[in-house]
């Protein structure tokens, strides 16, 4: 994976109804390490990274990429939204694509947060790099993660075995606009 490129970063904060997304900044350090170090979070990530590890390792402003959007709530980082490109992806038809990734701590679960965040990032790439379709990758078996990708319009192109499971590989098509 390769981030999208400095040409379109960093956003402006992006705002929706109930949320901020931007760019990480030096204060999220304790919740990224929340977050990579959950294990219901990475129940379908290949497991969790040591606490320890990450509070030695992680730096002051972790993640800090083009593409890369820290979620608040309230003042509070809550989630993780990821934009790449998907060079060297190990399907034909996700190579070289947009990308969307997501994690959110469980505390935020099951509140629509997780939708509307991914909602106004696909909303955003689409004004920074219109025509892109995206593509997404997700264990078939992460059915959360699945319901997420439907709502999110996104639809099966393949299904793969990969890292010891069925990998789900859905696209959403750059939306039409008329000239
Ligand atoms: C995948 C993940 C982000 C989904 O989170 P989520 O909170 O279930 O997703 P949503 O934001 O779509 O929330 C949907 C739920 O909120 C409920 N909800 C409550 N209030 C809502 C509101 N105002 N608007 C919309 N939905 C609302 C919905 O009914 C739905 O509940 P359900 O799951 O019981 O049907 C989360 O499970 C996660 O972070 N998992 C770990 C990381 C991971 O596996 N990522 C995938 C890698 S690609």
């Amino acid at each position: 994976m390769d981030d999208l490129g400095a040409a379109i970063w960093p956003p402006l904060p992006i705002t929706t109804a109930r949320l901020v997304l931007r760019a990480p900044e030096r204060r999220d350090r304790a919740a990224f390490v929340e977050l990579l170090s959950s294990p219901e979070v990475h129940t379908y990530l290949g497991g969790p990274r040591s606490r320890d590890e990450l509070q030695r390792e992680l730096p002051e402003v972790p993640e800090q990429w083009p593409g890369s959007l820290v979620v608040e709530l309230d003042g509070a980082m809550i989630g993780h939204v990821l934009l790449r490109r998907a060079t060297g992806h190990r399907r034909p038809a996700a190579a070289g694509k947009a990308d969307l990734g997501y994690l959110f701590l469980p505390q935020a679960w099951g509140s629509g947060y997780a939708t509307e965040a991914c909602a106004a990032a696909l909303g955003w790439l689409s004004d920074a790099l219109p025509g892109e379709p995206v593509v997404l990758t997700t264990q078939s078996a992460n059915t959360a993660s699945m319901r997420l990708a439907a709502k999110l319009g996104f639809t099966e192109v393949e299904r793969f075995e990969a890292w010891g499971a069925e990998q789900w590989l859905g696209v959403r098509r750059a939306p039409v606009t008329s000239a």
